[in-house]
């Protein structure tokens, strides 16, 4: 092996790499360097030890390099590191199509592999645009996302993603897009245990957008059912449910992105099944493989499908995919990835754990400048008062603090913390955190 190959803990050069959703030049000047993974922590390259309170990014869902998942990646890319899918198919992408559609909810068939959650969600909005067409229904053209949503940063899903600071830089996005109000109300709701009270008529934001284009125009709606990179922001009981029946009337498509929500975060292989409400189309990507290798997921219900198989039968029916759609070497980690979550029973540990949590979280109500706490499942956000004039730095502090001296990885997301552990935690770990938060809030905030 070449030495510039073999993994290394130390970063001898920070300069070339430009680094995504990165404060670049303020990272040179005090890098936080992750160098090793196991379980449910990081090695920095100061040798601390770091408790994962974020899967990675969201990804992680079984700890890091768990065993099993690193094997059948050797065993994969010894037997067959590469194969199209155009064309030409092989065996692992067909088992693990057929696998993930044993835990879909009822009536999803068919999956579209992608590379990423940004893939996915432009897969699952062309989808969505071809499948009107394919049904002679070709005026449906307009695109619904929320603000305070996001879907990826490809063209697609910034144009339908809500946060302005995604989207402010890139000058002309996709034509014949609207978005529905977000559903952060910190005043009626703020320390909601679980999902929040107030806030269900929000939903009747479609019908206005509907009012307002006509609703034989619009082609799909697209939500995360829990807004997590916005703020990690809930929807109020019964919301997403009376958003399924405002679709349903108009003959629109709901698309849920579950790129954070699926793989057992709030307790279900994906958030649907939790909340009862069955979207037309998913996204998936990150817990997929548990982050091992990239790859994302959509999948459709079969009705979807089958307006596409109406041709003659040697045309081909989607001009979409990518090199690595069902990349064999991706679908041996997700394939592993799927084993460990059921033999450990990693989805439902997190109802298991879910009430635990929360009490957990809610303890930090009353530190200073705090003033929201929001969870569900293995999620929580916590929301402090900007400081004057300099929003972030709050919690940019926290962040900082916890990383180099505390050991605990957090996730800074303006002035909210976002926490989503691997669903492995204990409980001792659980209370790590927290009382870690709590003395670095009371020292920092
Ligand atoms: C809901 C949602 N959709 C899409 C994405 C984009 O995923 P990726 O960064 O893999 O492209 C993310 C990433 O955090 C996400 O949270």
């Amino acid at each position: 092996m070449n030495a510039d190959s073999k993994p290394s803990p130390v970063v001898q050069n920070l300069e070339e790499f430009w680094m995504p959703f990165t404060a670049n030049q303020r990272f040179k000047a005090e890098p936080k360097i992750l160098a090793k993974a196991q379980g449910m922590y990081y090695i920095s390259d100061r040798g601390q030890r770091i408790l994962d309170g974020t899967s990675g990014l969201w990804c992680s869902n079984a700890g890091h390099c768990r065993a099993a998942i690193t094997e059948a990646v050797k065993l994969q890319i010894n037997h067959m590191d590469f194969g199209p899918t155009f064309q030409v198919g092989h065996p692992i992408a067909y088992r693990l199509a057929e696998r993930l559609c044993e835990i879909t909810p009822e009536g999803f068939d068919h999956v579209f592999f992608t590379n990423s959650g940004s893939e996915s969600a432009d897969t699952a909005l062309k989808i969505a645009l071809a499948y009107h067409r394919a049904r002679g229904d070709s005026g449906r053209t307009r695109l619904i996302g929320r603000e305070k949503g996001y879907h990826g940063t490809n063209f697609g899903g910034m144009s339908v993603g809500g946060i302005p600071g995604n989207r402010e830089a890139f000058g002309k996005l996709l034509p014949d897009v609207d978005h529905l109000c977000h559903t952060l109300d910190i005043e009626r709701n703020a320390f909601s245990r679980g999902l929040p009270e107030h806030g269900v008529e929000l939903a009747d934001d479609l019908e206005r957008l509907c009012q307002l284009h006509d609703p034989a125009t619009i082609a799909a709606v697209i939500v995360e059912p829990i807004a997590c990179s916005g703020g990690v922001v809930f929807p109020a009981d019964g919301y997403l449910k009376r958003l399924r029946e405002i679709c349903d009337r108009h003959g629109i498509l709901l698309i849920f992105d579950e790129v954070i929500t699926g793989f057992g975060r709030v307790g279900k292989a994906f958030a649907a099944e939790r909340f009862n409400v069955i979207p037309d189309i998913i996204t998936t990507a990150k817990g997929l493989t548990n982050g091992a290798i990239p790859m994302g997921a959509v999948f459709v219900k079969g009705s979807i499908y089958e307006a596409f198989m109406q041709g003659p039968g040697h045309g081909i029916e989607l001009f979409h995919g990518y090199t690595y759609s069902g990349h064999p070497v991706a679908a041996a980690a997700a394939l592993a990835a799927l084993d460990i979550y059921q033999q450990e029973n990693l989805f439902e540990r997190t109802i298991e754990l879910e009430s635990y949590w929360e009490e957990a979280v809610h303890s930090l109500k009353g530190l200073p400048n705090i003033i929201d706490i929001r969870n569900y499942g293995l999620i929580a956000g916590i929301e402090f008062s900007s400081r004057e004039g300099n929003p972030g730095a709050r919690v940019f502090d926290i962040f900082t603090r916890c990383f180099h001296e505390e050991g605990l990885l957090i996730r800074p997301s303006v002035d909210i913390i976002a926490l989503s552990p691997p669903l492995i935690i204990e409980k001792a770990q659980i209370d790590q955190i927290f009382e870690t938060l709590s003395r670095v809030i009371k020292e920092t905030a």
